[in-house]
């Protein structure tokens, strides 16, 4: 639309049909069904994933104290929790285990249990809820002792062993019912890998997210609380997150998440990389998602918690943001409010 629009400039840059006082930009703004009208972009419970956080045992329902509003479900909980997503017009949930810390070891064996936390609530909430969709987070660091997202040796993240999991843990999941696997984990060559395992395995409908734009960002903290990985992380995950000074290589990172047969990309954080999700969108023009992170909500609810902003206002501005940019769904841990406020 610029484009065309710079082809015959006026003065501004822009070729306005006409000036002030003959254009008056406030005209179009003056009553909510005008603003309705002529609204670019629409913000509606279809673009909604919640992302959720699953814990052992039948009952617990325990507050995540850097998230306020949001809990570590038991199972039980989740299939409930689940339904009000359906209720709600949810199309998808993004499931994330907090592991206990009597299973993580360094090698990551649980990730590769099919009985594991993760695969029962997989099967949980798709016995009670099959037209929901359920994501799953492929990556190492809920079961690695170090708080990694791959296998560590020498100081060194390794990027084919870890690969070699990675299938397995996809495979474990997708026989569990997930209907998208989500690999988080930045590896090198993982889309490609898991995408010939599931074909050879009769999973060909099996989807793939990628996380193919993820930054190695500061906006993870609450997160890593929720999942129990904080305290056990040692050092930064700079080797294999992307440097939030790059643009261009997000777009090579999709483009080979996309050749190795990714069917949605995702960019993440979300809205300190509203740029990112605007060139990926363009550039390819593939379902792009953007992960609105426990950090970016954290700063949200902190703000409102003190009366500093509007919560309602706020989610909902900075999701329509990401939708502006081009995502198009967006992963928000206040997908459930924004879903109930979108009702009204
Ligand atoms: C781990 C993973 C992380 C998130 C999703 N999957 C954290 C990390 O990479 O350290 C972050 C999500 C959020 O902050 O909301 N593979």
């Amino acid at each position: 639309m610029r484009e065309t629009l710079r082809e015959t400039p006026d003065m501004t840059g822009y070729a306005f049909p006409g000036t002030y006082p003959t254009t008056r930009m406030r005209r179009n703004r003056a009553d909510d069904w005008t603003r309705r009208l002529v609204a670019e972009t629409r913000l509606g419970r279809d673009d909604l994933v919640w992302p959720i956080f699953v814990t052992d045992g039948v009952g617990p329902r325990e507050p995540v104290s850097s998230m306020p509003g949001v809990h570590r479900l038991s199972v039980d909980l989740l299939v409930e929790t689940a339904g009000e997503a359906v209720r709600l017009g949810i199309p998808a949930v993004a499931l994330f285990p907090c592991v206990s810390p009597d299973l993580r070891t360094d090698d990551a064996r649980e990730a590769v249990n099919p009985d594991n936390l993760l695969c029962r609530a997989i099967a949980a909430v798709k016995a009670a809820h099959p037209g929901l969709g359920v994501i799953t987070d492929v990556a190492l660091d809920p079961y690695t002792s170090h708080g990694h997202d791959g296998l560590m040796h020498a100081g060194r993240i390794l990027n084919d062993e870890t690969n070699a999991v990675l299938v397995e843990q996809a495979l474990v999941q997708v026989r569990a019912g997930a209907d998208i696997v989500a690999p988080s984990d930045m590896m090198d060559g993982r889309i490609g890998a898991i995408r010939r395992a599931l074909d050879e395995a009769g999973f060909s409908d099996a989807k793939i997210v990628s996380y193919a734009a993820k930054y190695a960002s500061a906006w993870y903290g609450p997160f890593r609380d929720a999942v129990g990985s904080s305290s056990a992380l040692k050092g930064d995950k700079r080797t294999y997150q992307m440097d939030p000074a790059n643009s261009d290589e997000a777009l090579r990172e999709v483009a080979l998440d996309l050749a190795e047969g990714a069917d949605m990309v995702m960019v993440k954080p979300g809205l300190p990389y509203l740029d990112i999700v605007q060139r990926v969108k363009q550039a390819f023009g593939v379902p792009t998602l953007a992960y609105q992170v426990s950090g970016e909500y954290a700063m949200i609810k902190a703000a409102a918690g003190n009366d500093w902003i509007d919560y309602e206002a706020a989610l909902l501005e900075s999701l329509t943001a990401l939708k502006r940019a081009g995502a198009d769904a967006v992963l928000t841990y206040g997908a459930a409010d924004a879903a109930r406020l979108l009702q009204r």
